[in-house]
């Protein structure tokens, strides 16, 4: 019985790493979108399939991955007991950020949808940065756990 749950524990882990990976690469993607999209005029057939290209990054890949990597994840932290140690609060805290970083993507997904661009070049090249600098404390939250 113990090992089965603890190949049943892997399969988890492998899964959550998998999505892990689909929608990071969603994360890093959208706002290089943003950048190509705000150069092509509103209204324009340029514009319409960049609203076309950003509808299905987040239907198909962001939205399903944040949902599955979120559920297996605490599947995973309930089967080790995680809720009371230390690492795991400072993942969660990590990861809401980067959950927030998701929603800030979506609306301004559909911001730039209605012809609105709010943002410069320079600043979504900076924001870019935020997923890649959450990960790497992330990866070292999970496999050093220093607290
Ligand atoms: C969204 C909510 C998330 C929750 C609740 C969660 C929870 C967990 C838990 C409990 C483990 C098992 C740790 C262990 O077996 O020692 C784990 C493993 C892991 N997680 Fe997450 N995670 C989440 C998101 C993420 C994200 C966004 C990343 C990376 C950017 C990530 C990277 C990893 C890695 C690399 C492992 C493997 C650690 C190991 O095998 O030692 N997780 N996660």
């Amino acid at each position: 019985m113990n090992e089965i749950l603890s190949m049943l524990y892997l399969w988890l882990k492998s899964a959550h790493l998998i999505f892990v990976i689909f929608w990071m690469a969603g994360l890093f993607m959208m706002p290089r979108f943003f950048v190509y999209h705000q150069e092509s005029p509103v209204g324009s057939d340029e514009d319409a399939k960049w609203i076309e290209r950003e509808g299905k990054l987040r239907k198909i890949i962001l939205n399903p991955s944040l949902v599955i990597v979120w559920v297996v994840g605490l599947a995973l932290a309930y089967d080790i007991g995680a809720f009371s140690q230390g690492w795991f609060h400072a993942k969660l805290l990590m990861v809401l950020a980067l959950s927030g970083y998701h929603g800030w993507m979506i609306a301004y997904s559909k911001k730039l949808s209605r012809g609105e661009r709010t943002m410069t070049d320079r600043k979504l090249r900076l924001v870019n940065e935020v997923p890649g600098i959450a990960a790497a404390v992330i990866v070292i939250l999970v496999i050093i756990k220093p607290f």
